[in-house]
């Protein structure tokens, strides 16, 4: 009888660690932070254990901690006091979200500083554009995503990471750094981005939720797949450096489909609710986190992310250092 012995190279723990195709390191992953204004201030969010909002003082030692566990590189996001029809304070050289960046460009010259470019958390109806007659105004928004990501590269963000689902967003970004003299700023577009129920808490992070409606005017329906190919392809000629899928877990096809098409750096965003849902599935003890968020985070690279935003970041770190 001849079959194949497959089992050969399972033997023993250095045996399989000699076969092992996908391996994570820290130079995988972003870690997602949320800052507020005040002093002081080190509240976790309820739906996100472990995640916090931070004021300026408290994420200076936040940032001690993420360079010490030798990750290299944040994504910040921006909660402020005010909020208005138009998201000003997105695109104020004085936001909350500049302000950030200063200052951590300043304490971590050398940490790759990414800023979330959109306006529904300085929007009053928590929407990513414009609202005129209770619509979304494509074109209006764009002048104020490229006002804002403008003002973040001068604060010294550098990369640019548009979530906003809007026509023509890279372009108009991608022309806003240019004639500023960011020609060297990439662009992480959000190009893949459905209308998915697992955003849950990090709207009660960011303090995002719209106010009236949903956002499935801009972002995509989770039955589609060919639709995240067009949406893939306008923006990479408008000029994005990454794409990005979002959410992860329950897109790995759409993950691995622009991996084996595209020749940029793929990101996979796992988001809140996908971390929710470990974090208190841990919390009951119904599951051993370690080696489910190993899994998790292993399984998204092997569909293809070269890149993954995800809140366990320190946790994996930390993780990665014992083995
Ligand atoms: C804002 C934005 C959202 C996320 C990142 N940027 C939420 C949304 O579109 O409502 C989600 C991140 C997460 O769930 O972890 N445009
Ligand atoms: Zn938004």
């Amino acid at each position: 009888m001849t079959f194949q012995r497959n089992r050969r190279l399972r033997k023993s723990d250095s045996m399989r660690a000699l076969v092992r195709e996908t391996k994570l390191s820290k130079d995988d992953f972003i870690y997602p932070v949320f800052v507020v204004e005040g002093n002081g201030v080190k509240h976790e969010i309820p739906s996100m254990p472990g995640v916090y909002h931070l004021s300026m003082d408290m994420l200076k030692l936040e940032m001690e901690e993420v360079v010490s566990l030798g990750l290299q590189s944040v994504i910040v996001f921006g909660v402020p006091d005010e909020k208005d029809e138009c998201g000003s304070s997105a695109y104020d050289d004085n936001g909350i979200v500049q302000r950030a960046l200063q200052q951590m460009k300043e304490w971590h010259p050398h940490l790759t500083l990414i800023a979330d470019t959109c306006l529904c958390q300085f929007t009053d109806h928590g929407h990513c554009g414009v609202i005129k007659n209770g619509e979304v105004q494509n074109d209006e928004t764009l002048e104020l995503l490229a006002r804002t990501a403008v003002s973040q590269a001068k604060a010294g963000a550098d990369i640019i990471a548009p979530s906003n689902m809007m026509d023509g967003f890279v372009a108009a970004i991608r022309q806003g750094l240019d004639e500023s003299g960011y020609v060297d700023v990439p662009i992480m577009s959000y190009a893949v981005k459905y209308a998915s129920s697992y955003y849950g808490p990090f709207r009660d992070a960011a303090n995002s939720t719209p106010q009236f409606g949903d956002r499935k005017t801009y972002q995509m329906d989770p039955a589609n797949r060919m639709e995240a190919l067009r949406e893939a392809e306008s923006d990479l000629a408008e000029g994005a450096d990454f794409l990005m899928v979002k959410p992860a877990l329950s897109y790995m096809d759409i993950i691995r489909d622009l991996k084996d098409r595209y020749p940029v750096p793929i990101v996979a965003y796992n988001v809140s609710g996908e971390y929710s849902m470990i974090k208190a599935a841990a919390q009951n003890g119904w599951i051993d986190e370690q080696r489910v968020v190993t899994e998790t985070l292993t399984s998204m690279k092997r569909a293809g992310a070269d890149l993954i935003i995800t809140y366990h970041a320190k946790d994996m770190a930390r993780w990665l250092e014992l083995n």
